[in-house]
C-alpha cells in the first residue's frame, strides 16, 4: 500500500507539473474532497446498490469518491469494490487521473473499514472497468444508462460545432457538457454540477439557460462562490432531474427566472458550512493531541488571527483554516449582532462552544472577507434583529442570513 500511495503521489505531481496554460485549456481545477462532500451530501439517502452515477469529466475522482461514500459498504475490501464498480462510471482525458480516481476509490474503501487485502497495483487499473480515459462529450452509452451524473466538467472556452442550437462561436466548455449531458440522459436521471456562475448570470447563455430549464424539472441553484484559492472563478451547484417529456425551450420555463429567485433566496448556509465550536471546555478531559485553541477571549472583534498562541488538547473536531468565528453570545442592541473574525493559517483548531465557526466552501480568505463585509451590514443587522428578537445566534439563524451582496 506505502508503495502504491508513493505512485500516487506521483501522479498527482504530474497534475501539478502541467503548464497554468495545460491546466486552463483541460480545466484540471479539482473540485477538493470538502466542496464534493457538500454537494454530493444531497444525493446520500438516494444512492442505493442500483445506482449508476456518473461523471463524464472525473479529474482524479473528488465527486465520485464524495458519493462512493453513500454506496453500500461490505466487510472485504473486494466485496466493497464489487459493489462500487456496478455504481460508479467516469471519464477523463489524461490517463493518470482515470488511474488516479481508481486507487483514490480503493483506499476510500480501505479508509471505510473494509477489511484490508493485499492489492497488486496492475490488479487496481483493471478495476472500474466502467471508468476510463475518453472523451466526456461522446461517453453517451455511460449518461444513457446512469441514474445520476455529477460533474464538475473542464470551464475552458471552447469553439462550437454548426449543429449547437443555443450559439455559435466561442463559448465555455461548461456550457457544452451540460448540453450534451442533459439531452442524452434518460427521463428521471438526476443531475448535480457544479458550473461557472457565467451560464446563472451572462446574457450569452440565455437561451443555454432555456434549453436546459426545458430538459430538467425540479432545479434548484446554490451559489458557491469562489471556486477555490487556485481557481479565481465563482461557481453555483445546479441540481436537477430530466423531465419525462421536454418541453419546448421557453423564456417562461427559463433558468433565467429560477436563477433569480434563486439568487434571491441565497443565504449564508448555501456557501459556508456552519458549525458550533465542538470544545466545551469544563465537559472535555484534556486529552489527545494539543492544539490551537479559540474562544471568544482570543477571537478580536473583525480582526483576523494570523497566530493562535493558546493551546488546549482535544480528542474530538478540529479545522483548518480559513474559516469565521461568530460569538454565540448576542443582544438586540449590541452595534452588531453578528461579532466576526477570520482565522488563517495551517495547523488544525480546536474552537471552544461559545463561537460559531464558518468554513466557506471555496476554503479561501476572499470567501472570509466576503463574509465579514456581509455580518457588518446594516441590513443583516437589521435581519437577526428581526429573527433573534433577545435570543442569542443560534447555527439555523446564521446560516438562514440572506446573502446580500451584490456578488451573488
Ligand atoms: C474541473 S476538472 C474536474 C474534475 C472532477 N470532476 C472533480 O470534480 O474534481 C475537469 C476535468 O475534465 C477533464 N477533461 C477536459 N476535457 C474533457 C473531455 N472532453 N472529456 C473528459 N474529460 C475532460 C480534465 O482533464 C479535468 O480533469
Amino acid at each position: 500500500m506505502a508503495a502504491m500511495m508513493r505512485k500516487h503521489q506521483d501522479r498527482c505531481a504530474y497534475a501539478l507539473s502541467i503548464k497554468p496554460t495545460g491546466r486552463r485549456r483541460d480545466g484540471i481545477f479539482f473540485t477538493g474532497s470538502s466542496l464534493a462532500e457538500s454537494v454530493s451530501a444531497s444525493l446520500g439517502g438516494r444512492l442505493s446498490r442500483t445506482s449508476v452515477i456518473t461523471d463524464p469529466a472525473c479529474g482524479s475522482g473528488d465527486l465520485l469518491i464524495a458519493c462512493a461514500r453513500h454506496l453500500p459498504k461490505k466487510r472485504g475490501l473486494w466485496e466493497t469494490l464489487t459493489v462500487w464498480e456496478r455504481c460508479l462510471q467516469g471519464a477523463d482525458i489524461h490517463q493518470e487521473f482515470v488511474d488516479s480516481t481508481k486507487l483514490r476509490l480503493v483506499l476510500q474503501a480501505v479508509a471505510l473499514g473494509a477489511d484490508r487485502t493485499r492489492i497488486r497495483r496492475d490488479e487496481i487499473t483493471r478495476l472500474f472497468p466502467k471508468i476510463n480515459v475518453g472523451n466526456g462529450l461522446t461517453a453517451i452509452d455511460k449518461l444513457k444508462n446512469s441514474t445520476h451524473v455529477v460533474t464538475n466538467p473542464p470551464f475552458a472556452m471552447v469553439s462550437v460545432s454548426s449543429e449547437c442550437e443555443w450559439t455559435s462561436g466561442i463559448v465555455n466548455s461548461a456550457a457544452v457538457f451540460l448540453d450534451v449531458t442533459t439531452r442524452s440522459i434518460e427521463p428521471g436521471t438526476r443531475v448535480l454540477a457544479i458550473l461557472p456562475d457565467v451560464l446563472r448570470s451572462g446574457s450569452r447563455y440565455l437561451k443555454w439557460r432555456e434549453l436546459i430549464a426545458s430538459r430538467l424539472t425540479d432545479v434548484s441553484l446554490s451559489m458557491i462562490g469562489q471556486f477555490s484559492r487556485y481557481a479565481d472563478v465563482d461557481v453555483f451547484v445546479l441540481r436537477g432531474k430530466k423531465r419525462a417529456s421536454v418541453t419546448a425551450p421557453s423564456s417562461s420555463a427559463s433558468l433565467q427566472k429560477q436563477a433569480r429567485h434563486a439568487v434571491a433566496r441565497s443565504t449564508v448556509g448555501d456557501r459556508y458550512i456552519v458549525h458550533v465550536g465542538p470544545v466545551v471546555p469544563h465537559r472535555h478531559k484534556r486529552a489527545g493531541k494539543s492544539f490551537p485553541y479559540l474562544t471568544p477571549q482570543n477571537s478580536p472583534p473583525w480582526e483576523t488571527v494570523t497566530k493562535i498562541d493558546t493551546h488546549r488538547r482535544f480528542s474530538g473536531s478540529v479545522f483548518r483554516p480559513p474559516f469565521v468565528v461568530v460569538r454565540r453570545t448576542s443582544r438586540p442592541g449590541d452595534r452588531h449582532r453578528a461579532v466576526c473574525t477570520i482565522i488563517t493559517g495551517h495547523a488544525n483548531v480546536a474552537v471552544e462552544n461559545h463561537l460559531i465557526l464558518l468554513i466557506p466552501h471555496a476554503r479561501t480568505l476572499h470567501a472570509c472577507q466576503e463574509l465579514l463585509r456581509l455580518m457588518k451590514s446594516p441590513q443583516t443587522n437589521r435581519w437577526l434583529n428581526h429573527r433573534m428578537c433577545c435570543r442569542h445566534l443560534t447555527v439555523s439563524a446564521v446560516k438562514s442570513i440572506p446573502w446580500t451582496l451584490e456578488s451573488a
